[in-house]
């Protein structure tokens, strides 16, 4: 058994090392999205993909760290557990390696090397497990079995992220002081209630917009009033849009959501791709497509300001994915119609999207 003090000493020291690799970081940038000039509107994307990770999980990860050190859920030593498919699992895997402490993700699906490789290159296991469902009772078992923690990102991410200093939505406010509209899309719920937490506490009049891909209960479940709505149908677009309704999702701090169809969110993926270069995932699109909705608001009705959305993640396997016709024609996505409509809109004609398929 441990001494106390050793066990005070190894957090204190922890929440250091993590404290350090985030001073170290430089604040990600904030790209322009290119707008004609005479509409008075600006677009800017907060590049979430610059993280040593590429994805705004490289924050969460860390958060959810520093809090489970602080809770005592983590211990020197602990194994750590997550159930996820996505970027959450690298930017874990990173952090657990920072501060020297065994790391599982476990993934859905048939054991699949490509996606378990950039957290085996990071020092961490990846189990795979069916039906998809099956990973968090998995990811449980395993942490209890080991006597581990399970670090459960949809339970503690919301409470873990901090919306006040050096996390996502202080750093923004710092370089944006005053949009008129910031766009996030919703996985766990943490970034954006950061973002409506930090414009309530700061008295800011920015409004917060949440966007929502197909399948997801999160935009009926706010339509609706809805706390418990599920869909019990998977997202399309990774990290965000879930089956029910999650935990640290919290409709009260959300002004407007905006159900964006999965085929803009890749067409708008490819147009984010057009005008920065990075291979962007397909949620960076979502928000987008939703940036692109609030913009023609306020050109329309004369308005000036400016409208900040969120680059989720970066990489190159999203070549194969979102950016590839052969991946979305497999999906049954149609992004033409679509990637037509943002041109058309960017070239001066109202913002009129394809009508939803029935
Ligand atoms: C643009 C964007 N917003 C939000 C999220 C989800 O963040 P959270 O899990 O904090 O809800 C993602 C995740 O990929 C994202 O890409």
């Amino acid at each position: 058994m441990a001494d106390l003090d050793d066990i005070r000493a190894w957090a204190a020291r922890s929440i250091r090392i993590l404290a350090d690799d985030a001073a170290r970081a430089e604040p990600t940038p904030l790209l322009p999205f290119p707008l004609p000039g005479d509409w008075g509107v600006s677009l800017l994307l907060k590049d979430e993909s610059a993280h040593p990770t590429r994805t705004l999980k490289h924050r969460a990860a860390r958060a959810l760290f520093r809090h489970a050190i602080a809770c005592g859920r983590i211990v020197e030593g602990t194994p750590v557990v997550e159930a996820t498919g996505g970027g959450a699992a690298v930017a874990q895997a990173y952090t657990a390696r920072l501060l020297g402490l065994p790391y599982t993700a476990v993934m859905p699906g048939e054991p699949d090397g490509r996606r378990a490789a950039p957290v085996r290159d990071l020092g961490g296991d990846v189990r795979f497990v069916t039906p998809p469902l099956a990973i968090y009772d998995e990811a449980r078992r395993l942490a209890a079995d080991s006597g581990g923690c399970f670090l459960d990102q949809f339970g503690w991410a919301e409470r873990a992220l901090d919306h006040r200093g050096d996390d996502l939505a202080g750093e923004l406010f710092a370089q944006a002081s005053r949009p008129d509209w910031v766009v996030a899309g919703a996985g766990t719920g943490a970034t954006a209630a950061s973002l409506g937490r930090h414009v309530r506490e700061h008295g800011l009049s920015t409004r917060l917009a949440v966007v929502d891909p197909e399948n997801s209960a999160y935009f009926p479940g706010w339509a609706s009033g809805a706390a418990d709505y599920a869909t019990g149908m998977p997202s399309r677009i990774e990290g965000i849009g879930r089956p029910r309704m999650e935990p640290g999702f919290l409709p009260s701090l959300i002004d407007l959501m905006i159900r964006v169809p999965d085929a803009g969110s890749v067409a708008a993926a490819r147009a984010v791709r057009a005008a920065t270069g990075l291979p962007v995932g397909g949620s960076t699109g979502t928000c987008l497509w939703g940036a692109l909705h609030l913009v023609s608001r306020m050109r329309d009705a004369g308005a000036r300001g400016g409208v900040v959305a969120i680059i989720g993640d970066a990489g190159d396997r999203h070549l194969a994915t979102y950016h590839d016709d052969g991946w979305a024609a497999r999906k049954g996505l149609d992004p033409a119609p679509h990637a037509a409509a943002i041109d058309r809109f960017l070239h001066g004609a109202p913002w009129e999207p394809p009508a939803p398929r029935r």
